[in-house]
């Protein structure tokens, strides 16, 4: 299949590179706020053996020593060709914001509560995040783009969002950003000569980490099984659509970066929703049912629909700003359609924890 030309403008400066992480549209990483108080009244009490192990597990950070380049790093960064240089650089920008996000919020957290089991973890995961962003910070400074990450944290504006959805989403995009770095690693592990930066060997460990801070809001849900029952279900289904659409329309608009890597953003897109749904059964009672023919087809409208919504704003004018208005109703009303399709339900297991075993 022939690689269609990157949609994202090129990363020229520093500047531009900052501009483009601290951009807010539908698909871009978000910087969240929260209702602080209320996570102090989280009672960890009826899982409090899960919670200390886990706890234990942050303590005994078995990745202190992995977020260092070795000696054949800088030798193994190549010339890539101009539209992959592109899409690569967008990768490490977006990825780099959506670590500092959490490094942001959980240090926040930390600060703001009294809760010791919460100022405990938030004060772990938020070392993890640091340590990630400024990874790949090091990697954008390599093209001379490293993000001024003082500058993003005052800048970018913050969602707020009450506590309950700051767990369903975060729960997500941890165990998604696990899903993903891990697909990426097996993928160049089985194809050692399609790794077109050295990065992407840090992944396994790294993807570890994602992992555990998936694991912390699985018991932090699982102590207050109201979050995961009734009308709160109706949530749920809402994040994990908004969690995997957005991935999809993301990821389609980097066809390069795939194919690089030999993958279809399609296929890596559909083991990736795989991979986070037998792992979210460990929290929610249902998922959605990505492998129908009717939801696949439903993503692939929102992608061409996100297509034209890019080429009307390119054309501006009146006309342009119609057709802009025109395809955020057809965003929307594919995206209910979506919503409303049927889930798959499951009871949810005695045993919560799980191994990063994929
Ligand atoms: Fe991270
Ligand atoms: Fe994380």
């Amino acid at each position: 299949m022939d690689a269609s030309p990157t949609l994202e403008p090129g990363l020229p400066t520093r500047e531009a590179a900052l501009e483009a992480a601290r951009a807010s549209t539908l698909l871009s990483p978000r910087f969240y706020s929260t209702d602080y108080a209320a996570m102090d009244r989280l009672d960890l009490g009826p899982l409090r053996a899960e919670w200390d192990a886990l706890l234990a597990e942050y303590e005994g950070d078995n990745n202190h020593d992995h977020f260092q380049r070795d000696e054949g790093f800088a030798a193994e960064i190549r010339e890539l060709p101009p539209e992959l240089s592109v899409e690569f650089k967008h990768f490490l920008v977006s990825s780099l914001t959506s670590e500092f996000s959490g490094c942001v919020l959980y240090n926040e957290i930390k600060k703001r509560a009294a809760n010791p089991d919460i100022k405990a973890l938030m004060g772990y995961m938020a070392r993890d995040e640091s340590r990630h962003a400024n990874f790949l910070n090091m990697a954008l400074k390599d093209y001379g783009l490293g993000v001024d990450l003082g500058a993003l944290k005052r800048t970018k504006a913050y969602t707020y969002f009450k506590p309950k959805y700051i767990y369903y989403a975060t729960y997500l995009s941890e165990k998604i950003g696990y899903a993903r770095y891990i697909t990426i690693y097996r993928q160049l592990e089985r194809h050692p000569d399609k790794r077109f930066h050295p990065i992407f060997k840090w992944f396994e460990r790294w993807c570890n980490d994602e992992f555990r801070h998936g694991e912390s809001f699985a018991l932090l849900m699982r102590s207050q099984p109201q979050l995961l029952r009734g009308p709160n279900l109706l949530w749920i289904r809402f994040f994990l659509l908004a969690v995997y659409a957005t991935m999809y329309v993301r990821d389609h608009m980097r066809p390069q970066l795939h194919q690089a890597m030999g993958l279809q953003a399609d296929d890596y897109d559909f083991e990736v929703f795989r991979i986070t749904s037998e792992i979210s059964r460990q929290v929610f009672p249902i998922s959605l049912d990505t492998e129908h023919p009717a939801f696949r087809a439903g993503l692939a409208r929102l992608h061409r629909i996100a297509l034209r919504m890019e080429a009307a704003k390119a054309q501006g004018g009146l006309g342009g700003r119609l057709r802009q208005a025109g395809c955020a109703l057809a965003g929307a009303a594919t995206f209910a359609r979506l919503y409303l399709r049927p889930v798959r339900r499951h009871a949810l297991p005695v045993q919560i924890r799980l191994a990063p075993a994929w």
